[in-house]
């Protein structure tokens, strides 16, 4: 649809209109007017910045303001010292997350005071708190936008209401039930996108803010999404990542009911589509129809993300993830059976509240047992609100750090043992970009998610191609183009 709108014949001296898209498209053309009468007094378009400082989610709505910013007469900058327009999109996952934002905020006040036409917007996830908004508001003046994640689809109006007005701009839903389609995106890759199929998150495990910032769990139809794939896949897109807090429990809300594996098997059918992947998998509701489906599909990823977070029955119980390590294994086990190639990896928190030397060394067992492909280990972060922040036994810095010191560097090593199983073998490789370090040489991706560094040429970027993997280096794989 957005294709077919031509935002240059809207007539903005008329009434914005109340539906939408069309609503976001009379904004858009708004501040194009905005940007035409900008590049005349500058000699150049206005440039914005938008900068993504949290999870795959967040990197697909960046992606959908950074459209909506060129739709709106922006051009893209990376850094923030060229840009007129700012918007750091934030996390709040954990609270050095936070911190970050102060810090920078800090910053971009200096620059601000050098060119006073300069925009700071902030959005995502750290917004829906009101004690951060109301700290904003307070300490930070200077910032001119804030908004949520329930409404990043309004950026061109709440821009053009910031122009009109000339003050801060505040715009914080605290729940929706819209799914708003058919804006524009700019996707950082031209071969891979990620696509959501479900906001939200009706978990609640009891450390973690995300259900409160996200709101409650709502699924896609999966008509909207297989079009979407399909728009994708005709332009250029061979590699989608299904996203979504717990791809699991896709479709539970929907008016006709449908599984997440149900899902996969439509998205499967997509013909020039090459390769799936999606994430987070919660261990509780993956189901056996889904590794069935992952056995028979061509297209699925040998690789799945699988986030045990602790291996202690007790712990687990009271981070209110409901299963315990036993069903872990088993579930691990139950997969690998049916896809034995399988890339497994994992999030680990370490230090939750009233966590035991013992509750740890279930962790590591669960750690050897497995043995991931790779693992994210996080220190257990206080978000206030949270069930677990009131909990007693909050565990000393001093104690958490050396549990985390020894988890990391038993991950890291079964890690670099276990990454290299798939040398001397030749496999097929997606190519992502030219490579950072070594001239004349490329780095793609394997189907299990391993990286590959390979002499070749930027023009193959975007291709799969098949590459003899002559050398592991723990992480990533040297390797031959055939
Ligand atoms: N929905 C995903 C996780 C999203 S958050 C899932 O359930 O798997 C990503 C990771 O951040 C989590 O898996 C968890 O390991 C970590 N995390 C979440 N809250 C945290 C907290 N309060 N402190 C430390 N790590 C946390
Ligand atoms: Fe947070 Fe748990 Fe939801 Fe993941 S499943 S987002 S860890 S509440
Ligand atoms: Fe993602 Fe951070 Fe929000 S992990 S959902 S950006 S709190």
């Amino acid at each position: 649809m957005y294709n077919e709108i031509d935002i240059d014949k809207i007539d903005i001296k008329s009434e914005p209109p109340a539906e939408e898209p069309a609503r976001q498209y009379y904004f858009m053309a708004k501040c194009r007017e905005w940007a035409k009468d900008f590049e005349k007094q500058n000699g150049r378009a206005p440039q914005s910045c938008v900068v993504n400082m949290g999870c795959q989610m967040n990197a697909r709505d960046s992606e959908k303001l950074v459209g909506i910013l060129e739709a709106s007469g922006f051009t893209e900058t990376d850094t923030e010292e060229e840009a007129d327009f700012v918007l750091y999109n934030t996390c709040t996952v954990r609270d050095n997350a936070n911190q970050r934002v102060y810090g920078r905020l800090g910053y971009l006040k200096k620059m601000k005071q050098k060119n006073p036409n300069m925009m700071i917007a902030l959005c995502g996830c750290m917004m829906q708190e009101e004690t951060v908004v109301a700290k904003i508001r307070k300490s930070y003046r200077f910032v001119d936008i804030i908004f949520g994640t329930h409404n990043i689809f309004k950026l061109a109006e709440l821009i053009s209401e910031r122009m009109d007005e000339k003050k801060m701009v505040v715009d914080i839903w605290k729940e929706t039930d819209r799914i708003v389609e058919e804006l524009p995106t700019d996707r950082k890759y031209p071969f891979k996108s990620g696509v959501n199929i479900m906001f939200g998150c009706n978990n609640f495990c009891s450390y973690c803010i995300v259900p409160y910032v996200r709101g409650r769990e709502r699924s896609r139809n999966p008509q909207d999404i297989v079009e979407e794939i399909r728009r994708l896949v005709a332009d250029g897109v061979v590699e989608v990542m299904l996203l979504g807090q717990n791809v699991n429990s896709y479709g539970k809300n929907l008016e006709e009911s449908m599984t997440f594996a149900q899902l996969l098997k439509e998205v499967e059918a997509i013909d020039g589509l090459r390769r799936i992947r999606f994430m987070t998998s919660h261990p509780k509701d993956l189901s056996d129809d889904l590794i069935e489906v992952m056995k028979n599909s061509g297209k699925i990823c040998h690789h799945l993300h699988l986030p045990l977070q602790s291996g202690s029955s007790r712990v687990l119980k009271a981070m209110n993830r409901r299963y315990t390590k036993e069903q872990y294994l088993e579930l691990v086990e139950k997969i690998r059976a049916a896809v034995p190639d399988i890339s497994l990896t994992t999030d680990i928190i370490v230090g939750f509240p009233g966590e035991t030397e013992e509750d740890f060394l279930e962790t590591m067992d669960v750690v050897r047992k497995v043995r991931f492909d790779s693992a994210f280990t996080f220190i257990y972060s206080k978000r206030t609100g949270t069930p677990a922040a009131a909990m007693e036994e909050q565990i000393p810095e001093d104690v958490v750090k050396e549990r985390f010191d020894r988890l990391l560097s038993e991950v890291q090593k079964i890690s670099a043992e276990v990454c290299g199983r798939d040398a001397h073998t030749v496999k097929e490789v997606l190519v992502e970009e030219k490579d950072d370090h070594v001239e004349g040489f490329v780095t793609g991706r394997l189907d299990n998610n391993t990286i590959v560094h390979f002499k070749g040429d930027s023009a193959l970027i975007g291709q799969m191609v098949e590459v003899y993997l002559d050398e592991s280096k723990g992480f990533y794989y040297m390797g031959t183009m055939k």
